[in-house]
């Protein structure tokens, strides 16, 4: 039996990227079901690109700071990316918000991970917000993305409890570690498109089996 051909993801990112470091390792494993094609960021100075240089995958800078709109910039994004035969978009800590014709023309393609459990604590200084609420239990959540800033339809969760001595560092770090094992499960299983977006509704194969460590349907 010949197997389906990988899906071609692109990691997305602004900073660090250390889930798009979770995701590229991942990928080196024979059994996943995507591999990197692209890592983008809209800063030159993102230190996650010399990892993704360092794991031999192609890098690009396209600075927002040389478009003057969100369309002309979100349009070459979406020029690169399928130039890239990109199939699954992935943001890792791409801090920036597209125009609705992109987020449209990627439907069912364009995935995020959020450090809280959505649809609470959307935006920035998640943990900080989530610390001040008082909420005993925090998480991670990778969703699909819509024109929304942070409400798409829900992927997988993680679940993360709060320590009454967390600061934002050390809650923040505690979420991470969770999203480092999430995202990659996430992006698997829609690779072997045993979950998808279907009018707008997340969508799970018959045989899926549940993960209760990630709290996946
Ligand atoms: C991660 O915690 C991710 O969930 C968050 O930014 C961080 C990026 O870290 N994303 C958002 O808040 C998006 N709304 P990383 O660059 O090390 O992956």
């Amino acid at each position: 039996m010949t197997s389906a051909p990988k899906k071609k993801f692109a990691a997305l990112i602004s900073g660090r990227g250390s889930n798009m470091a979770s995701l590229l390792a991942a990928a080196e494993k024979p059994d996943f079901h995507a591999e990197p094609t692209l890592v983008l960021s809209n800063k030159a100075d993102a230190p996650g690109l010399s990892v993704a240089e360092r794991a031999g995958v192609p890098t690009k800078v396209i600075s927002h700071r040389d478009f003057a709109s969100r369309a002309e910039y979100d349009a070459t994004l979406d020029e690169t990316l399928k130039e890239a035969g990109v199939d699954i978009i992935c943001l890792a800590g791409f801090m920036r918000l597209f125009t609705e014709e992109f987020v449209t023309s990627w439907t069912g393609k364009l995935i995020n991970i959020h450090p809280s459990l959505l649809p609470s604590f959307p935006g920035l200084n998640v943990q900080q917000k989530t610390l001040d609420a008082g909420v005993r239990v925090s998480g991670c959540t990778v969703h699909f993305v819509d024109a929304g800033t942070d409400t798409g339809p829900i992927i997988g969760q993680a679940v993360v409890p709060i320590d009454p001595n967390d600061d934002d560092a050390s809650l923040s770090a505690r979420i991470l570690g969770q999203e480092h094992k999430l995202y990659p499960r996430c992006l698997d299983l829609i690779a072997q498109e045993k979950i998808w977006l279907e009018a707008g509704r997340v969508r799970y194969a018959t045989d899926f089996r549940i993960d209760q460590s990630l709290s996946l349907p």
